[in-house]
């Protein structure tokens, strides 16, 4: 078998802003998170522009396009004023995930198929301006076919089921979303789809994802921004790195 290659790892910087913006100053910097993600092996940023601003702002988006040696993966919803800032910004990756206002954080995946002619037009001109495309899907074969369809790149599969089953100690549960994770990203790899893999992993949870062979990309944010504050933000991700490399190692051993 070939040796899996690298795992990239893309932090997730939202909740350095949410704890910024829970007093309104200016600190901590998502910016300066962004940049010390950088220098401990971060292979990307990602950030997610809601409607309501609640974490990061378009100034941040501003600074983050200036700053970043690494690609930012932009995550937004399939909106047109989202779109206009995309298109203004070319950021490398545009992630479009579901957003409703109410919601804590992003519970689902995109639901592509009831929609494809509506995303298929809203994401051209993202492809034309050079973005990968890259969509926020559960593992769902008919949302994997709809996104493979629509012409995005890149698919990112929903773990939130997968680690809210483990923290809650359904270990069957957990276990069954594990199997429909593993078979969905090779199935979308099979249609040429990139896949990648994200929300709410843990130091717990990431290995069994880290060693699926298809997968390219992990986004993880809210563990590692939380484990920061005891850690410090460098060594919390250093641990995540380390932990999805030897996820890799153990498969190719
Ligand atoms: N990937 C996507 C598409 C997301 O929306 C999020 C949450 O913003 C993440 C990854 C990261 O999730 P978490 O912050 O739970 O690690």
């Amino acid at each position: 078998m070939q040796p899996l290659g690298k795992l990239r790892l893309g932090v997730n910087i939202d909740h350095v802003a949410t704890v910024r913006n829970a007093r309104g100053g200016a600190y901590p910097d998502p910016l300066r998170a962004a940049k010390i993600a950088e220098e401990f092996g971060a292979d990307g940023i990602t950030a997610h522009l809601r409607e309501d601003r609640r974490h990061i702002s378009d100034a941040d988006i501003d600074g983050l396009m200036e700053v970043l040696s690494v690609p930012l993966n932009f995550e937004m919803a399939a909106t047109p004023e989202m779109q206009a800032i995309a298109l203004r910004h070319k950021p490398h990756a545009v992630c479009l995930v579901p957003e409703k206002r109410e919601e804590r954080t992003t519970e689902g995946g995109l639901e592509v198929a009831r929609e494809e002619n509506r995303l298929a037009h809203f994401i051209a001109p993202l492809r034309e301006a050079g973005c990968r495309v890259s969509i926020f899907i559960a593992a769902d074969k008919k949302q994997i076919d709809a996104a493979a369809k629509i012409g995005a790149q890149v698919i990112e599969l929903h773990t939130g089921a997968y680690c809210d089953a483990h923290a809650e100690g359904r270990f069957d549960d957990r276990d069954a979303e594990l199997v429909a994770l593993r078979e969905m990203a090779a199935y979308a790899h099979s249609l040429g789809l990139e896949v990648h893999a994200g929300h709410g992993l843990t130091y717990e949870t990431v290995k069994p994802i880290a060693a699926f062979p298809e997968v390219m990309e992990l986004n993880i944010g809210h563990f590692i921004i939380g484990e920061a504050i005891f850690r410090g933000l460098g060594p919390a991700i250093q641990e995540m790195r380390r932990l999805m490399d030897e996820a890799r190692a153990e498969v190719d051993a």
